[in-house]
C-alpha cells in the first residue's frame, strides 16, 4: 500500500480564547477511507487544516508514519486537499489544471501527457482536457480537483465536503466513483462531511466530532448500532431514546429495564449494570415491526407494546409511524412497503397497534450507577 499511516496525538486548537480543538487523537491506517463526521462548527476543517499544515495546532503532534510533520510546511508534506468549492483555474484547460503541480516540477512534456492522461482516466473526463472548467458540470470540475491533487501521488489525500456543492443524486454518484478511485490508488483517504449517511456509506472507520472533541471511533455499522454516547445516538439517524431503571440483569447480555408510562422492556447491554442503575437507551424505528394484529408464536424475549398511530408519513419506499404507548411515551417505527397493498394491512392514522422488537434491538447507551 502507498499511503501513509497518519497519527494525531493530543491536539489542542485555541483561537483567540475559543477552544476549537480539544485533546484531539486519532490513529489512521495506511490506506484508510477514513471520515470526520460531525456538525457544522465542530472543528473537522480545522482538524483538517492541520493535518495538512495550514494551520498549527496550539498544543499536540501529527505524524505521518513516524515522521512529526508539524515543522514541516504544508506544500512540503505528501499531503494533497479537494476543497468543497473546486478552486481550479478558469483561464487554463482542464488538461493544463490537472498538469499544474507538473509544470511546477518542471517535468518535460511527454511525461506531463502521459501521466495527465492516466489521470483524466481515473476521474472518467478521458475526452475533456481542452475544455475549460466553466464548459464543465459541477461533478466533472470536482473530478477535475481531485485529478489534480492526485497527481502528485501524495499518500494521504484530504477531502473537506467536497461533494456538497452538488445536488443529492449527483453526490451518490460521485461518492461510488469516489470509493473506487480509493480502491484504485490505495492511499489514505481523510473525509470530512457533516452528512451521516455519506460517511456510513463509504467509509472503513468514523470518526465522530462534537464541540472539538472526537466523541467516537468505529466501523459505521459500530457507530449506528452501539452509539458511545447520546449525542451520536441523536446524531447518526433518527432513533427512539428511552430512560428507566434496570429492574433484572439476565444472562450478562441482556437486562430487564422499567421504563416509567411504559413498563418493564427487554434490552441488550455491554456494560455492567446492576439493578438500580439510570439507564438511556436506543431502539432504532427500523427494528420495531408494527401490525394491527397481535404477534403471535415470536421467538425469544420479545418486546410487545399496544399503542394508537398519532401520526403517519409516507413516502413512497417506507412510512413512518408515531405510535403514542401512553400519555408520555411515542414511539417512531419505519415499515419498509415490501408490497404494498398486498400482503400489508393498512395502517391508518388513529388505528389501534401492536408494535413489537427483539431483545438485542434496544442498546443500552448510558447507564449511571445506582449510589
Ligand atoms: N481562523 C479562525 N478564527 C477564529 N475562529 C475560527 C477560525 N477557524 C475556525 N474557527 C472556529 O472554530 C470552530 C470550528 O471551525 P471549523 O471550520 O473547523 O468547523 P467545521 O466542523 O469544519 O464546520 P463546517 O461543517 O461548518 O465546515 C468554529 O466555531 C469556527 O467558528
Ligand atoms: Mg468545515
Amino acid at each position: 500500500m502507498k499511503g501513509s499511516q497518519v497519527t494525531v496525538k493530543g491536539v489542542e486548537k485555541y483561537f483567540g480564547g475559543f477552544h476549537a480543538l480539544k485533546n484531539v487523537s486519532l490513529g489512521i491506517n495506511k490506506g484508510e477511507f477514513y471520515s470526520l463526521l460531525g456538525p457544522s462548527g465542530c472543528g473537522k476543517t480545522t482538524l483538517l487544516r492541520i493535518i495538512a499544515g495550514f494551520e498549527d495546532p496550539s498544543a499536540g503532534a501529527v505524524f505521518l508514519d513516524d515522521r512529526d510533520v508539524i515543522p514541516i510546511a504544508a506544500n512540503k508534506r505528501p499531503v494533497n486537499t479537494v476543497f468543497q468549492t473546486y478552486a481550479l483555474f478558469p483561464h487554463l484547460s482542464v488538461f493544463e489544471n490537472v498538469a499544474f503541480p507538473l509544470r511546477l516540477k518542471k517535468l518535460p512534456n511527454a511525461a506531463v501527457k502521459e501521466k495527465v492522461g492516466e489521470f483524466l482516466e481515473l476521474v472518467k473526463l478521458p475526452k475533456e482536457g481542452g475544455k475549460l472548467p466553466s464548459q464543465l458540470s459541477g461533478g466533472q470540475k470536482q473530478r477535475v480537483a481531485i485529478a489534480r491533487a492526485l497527481i502528485n501521488e501524495p499518500s494521504v489525500l484530504l477531502l473537506d465536503e467536497p461533494l456538497s456543492a452538488l445536488d443529492a443524486k449527483l453526490r451518490q454518484h460521485m461518492l461510488i466513483e469516489l470509493d473506487a478511485i480509493h480502491d484504485k490508488i490505495g492511499i489514505t483517504f481523510i473525509y470530512v462531511t457533516h452528512d451521516q449517511q455519506e460517511a456510513l456509506s463509504v467509509s472503513d472507520r468514523v470518526a465522530v466530532m462534537n464541540e472539538g472533541e472526537v466523541v467516537q471511533v468505529g466501523t459505521p455499522s459500530e457507530i449506528y448500532e452501539s452509539p458511545s454516547c447520546p449525542f451520536v445516538a441523536h446524531f447518526i439517524g433518527e432513533t427512539n431514546y428511552l430512560g428507566g431503571e434496570v429492574a433484572e440483569v439476565l444472562d450478562g447480555k441482556h437486562a430487564r429495564v422499567d421504563f416509567p408510562g411504559i413498563g418493564a422492556l427487554y434490552v441488550y447491554q455491554d456494560k455492567p449494570l446492576s439493578v438500580g442503575d439510570g439507564v438511556k437507551v436506543t431502539v432504532r424505528p427500523e427494528k420495531i415491526r408494527i401490525s394491527s394484529d397481535k404477534p403471535e408464536g415470536q421467538a425469544g424475549r420479545m418486546n410487545v407494546l399496544e399503542g394508537t398511530v398519532d401520526e403517519l408519513i409516507y413516502s413512497g419506499f417506507q412510512s413512518k409511524f408515531f405510535v403514542r404507548v401512553s400519555a408520555s411515551a411515542t414511539f417512531r417505527i419505519f415499515r419498509q412497503h415490501v408490497k404494498y397493498f398486498m400482503d400489508e394491512k393498512a395502517i391508518n392514522w388513529k388505528d389501534k397497534v401492536y408494535i413489537w422488537w427483539n431483545d438485542n434491538d434496544g442498546y443500552v447507551v448510558e447507564a449511571e450507577k445506582n449510589p
